[in-house]
Protein backbone atom coordinates (compact mmCIF):
# COMPACT_ATOMS: atom_id res chain seq x y z
CA UNK A 1 0.00 0.00 0.00
CA UNK A 2 2.66 2.24 0.97
CA UNK A 3 6.58 2.30 0.12
CA UNK A 4 9.13 4.86 0.98
CA UNK A 5 12.70 4.29 -0.51
CA UNK A 6 15.56 6.05 1.24
CA UNK A 7 14.03 9.02 2.33
CA UNK A 8 15.56 12.30 2.91
CA UNK A 9 14.07 15.47 4.54
CA UNK A 10 15.78 18.41 5.90
CA UNK A 11 14.95 22.11 6.80
CA UNK A 12 17.84 24.66 5.98
CA UNK A 13 21.10 22.50 7.02
CA UNK A 14 19.06 21.01 9.73
CA UNK A 15 18.59 16.84 8.50
CA UNK A 16 15.55 15.34 10.04
CA UNK A 17 15.21 12.31 7.46
CA UNK A 18 18.30 10.60 7.03
CA UNK A 19 16.67 7.05 5.09
CA UNK A 20 13.81 6.26 6.28
CA UNK A 21 12.67 3.13 3.96
CA UNK A 22 9.65 0.96 5.06
CA UNK A 23 6.71 -0.92 2.86
CA UNK A 24 3.10 -1.32 4.34
CA UNK A 25 1.28 -4.01 3.37
CA UNK A 26 -2.36 -2.80 2.51
CA UNK A 27 -4.63 -2.70 5.48
CA UNK A 28 -1.86 -2.52 7.84
CA UNK A 29 -1.91 -1.06 10.96
CA UNK A 30 0.95 0.94 12.06
CA UNK A 31 1.98 2.95 15.25
CA UNK A 32 5.25 5.38 14.90
CA UNK A 33 6.57 6.74 18.22
CA UNK A 34 9.44 9.60 18.36
CA UNK A 35 10.25 11.86 20.64
CA UNK A 36 9.27 15.78 20.17
CA UNK A 37 11.40 17.23 16.94
CA UNK A 38 12.08 13.71 15.78
CA UNK A 39 10.61 14.13 12.70
CA UNK A 40 6.99 12.49 13.01
CA UNK A 41 4.76 14.86 11.07
CA UNK A 42 7.62 15.63 8.85
CA UNK A 43 7.49 11.56 8.21
CA UNK A 44 3.64 11.57 7.89
CA UNK A 45 3.01 14.41 5.32
CA UNK A 46 5.42 12.86 3.21
CA UNK A 47 3.49 9.79 3.80
CA UNK A 48 0.42 11.75 3.00
CA UNK A 49 2.24 13.35 -0.67
CA UNK A 50 1.72 16.67 1.17
CA UNK A 51 5.35 16.84 0.93
CA UNK A 52 8.32 16.29 -1.44
CA UNK A 53 11.21 14.59 0.52
CA UNK A 54 13.83 15.93 -0.56
CA UNK A 55 15.85 12.64 -1.56
CA UNK A 56 14.36 9.15 -2.17
CA UNK A 57 11.56 7.92 -3.59
CA UNK A 58 7.45 7.90 -2.37
CA UNK A 59 5.04 4.68 -3.69
CA UNK A 60 1.62 5.16 -3.11
CA UNK A 61 -0.63 1.95 -4.23
CA UNK A 62 1.93 0.82 -6.78
CA UNK A 63 2.75 4.48 -7.89
CA UNK A 64 5.91 6.09 -7.37
CA UNK A 65 3.96 9.18 -6.47
CA UNK A 66 6.79 11.93 -7.32
CA UNK A 67 7.58 10.59 -11.08
CA UNK A 68 3.59 11.14 -12.14
CA UNK A 69 1.84 13.85 -13.33
CA UNK A 70 0.55 16.31 -11.00
CA UNK A 71 -2.98 15.22 -11.71
CA UNK A 72 -2.18 11.33 -11.26
CA UNK A 73 -0.84 12.56 -8.08
CA UNK A 74 -4.02 14.45 -7.36
CA UNK A 75 -5.59 10.83 -7.65
CA UNK A 76 -3.89 9.50 -5.23
CA UNK A 77 -4.01 12.07 -2.59
CA UNK A 78 -8.02 11.49 -2.97
CA UNK A 79 -7.24 7.89 -1.20
CA UNK A 80 -5.70 8.82 1.18
CA UNK A 81 -6.84 10.62 4.33
CA UNK A 82 -4.56 12.85 6.57
CA UNK A 83 -5.63 13.76 10.21
CA UNK A 84 -3.06 16.99 11.27
CA UNK A 85 -1.08 16.84 14.74
CA UNK A 86 -3.41 20.36 15.38
CA UNK A 87 -7.01 19.63 13.72
CA UNK A 88 -8.33 22.29 11.32
CA UNK A 89 -12.12 21.98 11.92
CA UNK A 90 -13.93 25.28 10.27
CA UNK A 91 -15.21 27.19 13.07
CA UNK A 92 -18.18 28.68 11.65
CA UNK A 93 -19.54 25.42 9.91
CA UNK A 94 -21.35 22.98 11.83
CA UNK A 95 -20.07 19.29 12.90
CA UNK A 96 -22.40 17.88 10.21
CA UNK A 97 -20.81 20.51 7.31
CA UNK A 98 -17.25 19.96 8.23
CA UNK A 99 -17.85 16.73 7.38
CA UNK A 100 -19.65 16.95 4.26
CA UNK A 101 -16.83 19.49 2.99
CA UNK A 102 -14.82 16.68 2.49
CA UNK A 103 -16.88 14.94 -0.25
CA UNK A 104 -17.99 18.41 -1.49
CA UNK A 105 -14.31 19.02 -2.63
CA UNK A 106 -14.14 15.87 -4.09
CA UNK A 107 -16.80 16.57 -6.18
CA UNK A 108 -19.45 14.49 -4.32
CA UNK A 109 -22.71 16.12 -4.22
CA UNK A 110 -25.35 15.50 -1.76
CA UNK A 111 -23.01 13.50 0.81
CA UNK A 112 -25.44 14.02 3.73
CA UNK A 113 -26.48 10.67 4.45
CA UNK A 114 -22.91 9.84 3.73
CA UNK A 115 -21.74 12.37 6.16
CA UNK A 116 -24.52 11.30 9.05
CA UNK A 117 -23.41 7.88 8.83
CA UNK A 118 -19.90 8.53 9.26
CA UNK A 119 -20.44 10.91 12.80
CA UNK A 120 -22.39 7.60 13.66
CA UNK A 121 -20.29 5.39 13.14
CA UNK A 122 -17.70 7.67 15.35
CA UNK A 123 -19.92 8.02 18.33
CA UNK A 124 -21.09 11.36 17.81
CA UNK A 125 -25.00 11.24 16.58
CA UNK A 126 -26.83 14.06 18.28
CA UNK A 127 -23.81 16.61 17.81
CA UNK A 128 -24.35 17.41 14.16
CA UNK A 129 -25.63 20.55 14.22
CA UNK A 130 -23.19 21.86 16.96
CA UNK A 131 -20.31 24.43 16.37
CA UNK A 132 -16.93 22.94 16.73
CA UNK A 133 -16.45 25.42 19.72
CA UNK A 134 -19.35 23.81 21.42
CA UNK A 135 -16.86 20.15 21.32
CA UNK A 136 -14.55 18.73 23.81
CA UNK A 137 -10.95 17.74 22.33
CA UNK A 138 -11.68 14.02 22.13
CA UNK A 139 -15.17 15.25 20.23
CA UNK A 140 -13.15 17.25 18.01
CA UNK A 141 -10.96 14.57 16.99
CA UNK A 142 -13.65 12.25 16.66
CA UNK A 143 -15.49 14.72 14.34
CA UNK A 144 -11.95 15.47 12.06
CA UNK A 145 -11.81 11.19 11.89
CA UNK A 146 -15.65 11.42 10.94
CA UNK A 147 -14.69 13.65 8.23
CA UNK A 148 -11.31 11.90 6.82
CA UNK A 149 -13.11 8.32 6.71
CA UNK A 150 -16.37 9.86 4.86
CA UNK A 151 -14.49 9.80 1.33
CA UNK A 152 -13.78 5.93 2.17
CA UNK A 153 -9.78 5.99 1.60
CA UNK A 154 -7.61 3.34 1.73
CA UNK A 155 -4.97 4.89 3.98
CA UNK A 156 -5.95 6.76 6.81
CA UNK A 157 -2.80 8.90 8.65
CA UNK A 158 -3.18 10.63 11.89
CA UNK A 159 -0.69 12.56 13.23
CA UNK A 160 -0.89 12.13 17.65
CA UNK A 161 -4.50 11.80 17.36
CA UNK A 162 -4.36 10.50 20.13
CA UNK A 163 -2.57 13.64 22.40
CA UNK A 164 -6.14 15.00 23.57
CA UNK A 165 -7.14 11.13 25.10
CA UNK A 166 -6.86 10.46 28.04
CA UNK A 167 -5.72 6.21 28.52
CA UNK A 168 -9.53 5.25 28.76
CA UNK A 169 -10.61 7.32 25.62
CA UNK A 170 -7.17 6.44 24.10
CA UNK A 171 -7.92 2.29 24.22
CA UNK A 172 -11.31 2.66 22.82
CA UNK A 173 -9.57 5.02 20.36
CA UNK A 174 -7.88 2.14 19.00
CA UNK A 175 -10.55 -0.03 19.90
CA UNK A 176 -12.18 1.64 17.05
CA UNK A 177 -9.55 2.13 14.55
CA UNK A 178 -9.11 -1.44 14.53
CA UNK A 179 -13.02 -1.89 13.54
CA UNK A 180 -12.83 0.50 11.29
CA UNK A 181 -9.84 -1.09 9.85
CA UNK A 182 -11.65 -3.92 9.29
CA UNK A 183 -14.67 -2.99 8.23
CA UNK A 184 -13.36 -0.68 5.07
CA UNK A 185 -10.22 -2.49 4.47
CA UNK A 186 -8.12 0.31 5.62
CA UNK A 187 -4.47 0.47 6.19
CA UNK A 188 -3.84 3.25 9.12
CA UNK A 189 -0.57 4.95 10.27
CA UNK A 190 -0.97 6.93 13.46
CA UNK A 191 2.38 8.69 15.36
CA UNK A 192 2.56 9.26 19.22
CA UNK A 193 5.52 10.77 21.42
CA UNK A 194 4.42 8.24 24.05
CA UNK A 195 7.91 6.05 24.02
CA UNK A 196 7.08 3.63 26.79
CA UNK A 197 3.56 2.52 25.62
CA UNK A 198 3.03 -1.19 26.06
CA UNK A 199 3.38 -3.04 22.13
CA UNK A 200 -0.58 -3.30 21.17
CA UNK A 201 -1.63 -6.46 19.71
CA UNK A 202 -2.77 -6.16 14.93
CA UNK A 203 -0.57 -3.38 15.42
CA UNK A 204 3.44 -2.65 13.83
CA UNK A 205 5.44 -0.76 16.45
CA UNK A 206 7.86 1.44 15.08
CA UNK A 207 10.13 4.29 16.56
CA UNK A 208 11.73 7.28 14.64
CA UNK A 209 15.03 8.12 16.41
CA UNK A 210 17.97 10.21 14.68
CA UNK A 211 16.33 10.48 11.02
CA UNK A 212 15.66 6.65 11.00
CA UNK A 213 13.13 4.61 11.24
CA UNK A 214 12.97 0.92 13.05
CA UNK A 215 10.98 -1.50 13.91
CA UNK A 216 10.16 -2.01 17.79
N1 LIG B 1 8.72 23.99 8.04
C1 LIG B 1 9.81 23.83 8.80
N2 LIG B 1 10.86 24.65 8.68
C2 LIG B 1 11.97 24.47 9.43
N3 LIG B 1 12.14 23.51 10.32
C3 LIG B 1 11.12 22.65 10.49
C4 LIG B 1 9.90 22.76 9.74
N4 LIG B 1 9.08 21.78 10.12
C5 LIG B 1 9.74 21.07 11.06
N5 LIG B 1 10.95 21.59 11.29
C6 LIG B 1 11.97 21.07 12.22
O1 LIG B 1 12.18 19.71 11.90
C7 LIG B 1 12.27 18.91 13.07
C8 LIG B 1 11.19 17.82 13.02
O2 LIG B 1 9.91 18.42 13.08
P1 LIG B 1 8.57 17.57 13.08
O3 LIG B 1 7.46 18.53 13.17
O4 LIG B 1 8.59 16.65 11.92
O5 LIG B 1 8.74 16.73 14.44
P2 LIG B 1 7.68 15.90 15.29
O6 LIG B 1 8.31 14.60 15.62
O7 LIG B 1 6.39 15.89 14.58
O8 LIG B 1 7.54 16.76 16.62
P3 LIG B 1 6.26 16.90 17.62
O9 LIG B 1 6.14 15.60 18.37
O10 LIG B 1 6.66 18.02 18.53
O11 LIG B 1 5.08 17.20 16.79
C9 LIG B 1 12.11 19.87 14.25
O12 LIG B 1 13.41 20.18 14.70
C10 LIG B 1 11.47 21.08 13.64
O13 LIG B 1 11.86 22.25 14.31
MG1 LIG C 1 4.54 16.56 15.01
Amino acid sequence: MLRLKEIEAWYGDRIVLNGVSLSADEGELMRIRGRSGSGKSTLLRIMSLLQKPNVGEVEVLGKSAWSISEGEREELRGKISYIPQFLELIENLTVLENVQLALEVRGIENGEDRAREALEVLGIRGFEERLPRELSGGQRQRVAIARALVSSPKILIADEPTSFLDDIASSSFYRLLEELSSSFKMGIIVSTTELNLPKRSGWREMILEKGSLREL
